[in-house]
């Protein structure tokens, strides 16, 4: 099996499922175009993303990790009407690309973007009993996984869903030689989820066009 065989199968899953979508295929040409880097969740990862917003019932989300608002976009599309998304970036220009793609995309009332190092406005909103959030995405500088997912249990309530993004990383997340801080960061979301009570959790392998990876998804007991 290759990464062709993957690609394709994406591509197929999209072309049979999702209608077409000019918006988000401009969100990304506007990211190519700023420099951005294409590590957003694909698009039937996107898609999962907005499943879980609906089958949870999430009506507050938090994102750690917005990038140009991709995963964004899709999660709003997943919220009720009223529903709302705070969504965390550390780099100024990719928040004022994130701000342009989610006017594109129509959902600028549903999202508050916060600029500045995630732990920061972590301990902000926690300051502001800005919670608890009902369905937490983690995406951002991998080592910090821990961290957020330590905040992540402060900012959330029992039947919170957590879900952390690249913990298979092409299978590294086996090497336990700790020379790699991704792979820490993966192995830190494993040991966190497993070693916690209050949560139960699992991961799912995900193969396609952003190659071999995988997602951890836990809810709160
Ligand atoms: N969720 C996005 C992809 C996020 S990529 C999507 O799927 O579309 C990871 C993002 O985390 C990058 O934009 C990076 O700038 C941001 N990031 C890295 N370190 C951070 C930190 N300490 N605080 C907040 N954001 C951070
Ligand atoms: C990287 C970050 C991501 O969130 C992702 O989905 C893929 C790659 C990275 O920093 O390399
Ligand atoms: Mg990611």
């Amino acid at each position: 099996m290759s990464k062709k065989v993957w690609t394709d199968v994406d591509d197929y899953i999209v072309s049979s499922l999702f209608e077409a979508d000019p918006i988000l295929e401009a969100v990304l040409a506007a990211n190519r175009d700023q420099g951005l880097p294409a590590i957003d969740v694909s698009p039937a990862q996107g898609k999962l993303l907005s499943l879980l917003v609906r089958i949870s019932g999430a009506r507050k989300v938090l994102e750690i990790g917005t990038l140009g608002g991709y995963s964004t976009i899709w999660m709003a599309r997943g919220l009720p009407v009223g529903g709302k998304i705070v969504t965390l970036e550390l780099e100024p220009h990719h928040a004022k690309v994130a701000h342009s793609n989610l006017e594109r995309a129509g959902v600028p009332d549903k999202v508050e973007l916060r600029i500045g190092p995630a732990l920061q406005s972590l301990e902000t909103l926690a300051a502001e009993n800005a919670g608890p959030f009902d369905l937490i995405f983690i995406d951002a500088d991998k080592p910090n996984n821990p961290n957020y997912l330590s905040w992540a249990m402060r900012l959330s309530r029992p039947g919170t869903v957590i879900i952390c993004d690249n913990v298979i990383r092409d299978g590294t997340v086996l090497n336990d030689d700790g020379r790699d801080a991704y792979v820490e960061g993966a192995r830190g979301a494993f040991s966190f989820i497993g070693g916690d009570k209050r949560l139960d959790g699992t991961a799912i392998q995900t193969v396609g066009a952003k190659g071999y990876d995988g997602f951890a998804i836990a809810i709160i007991e």
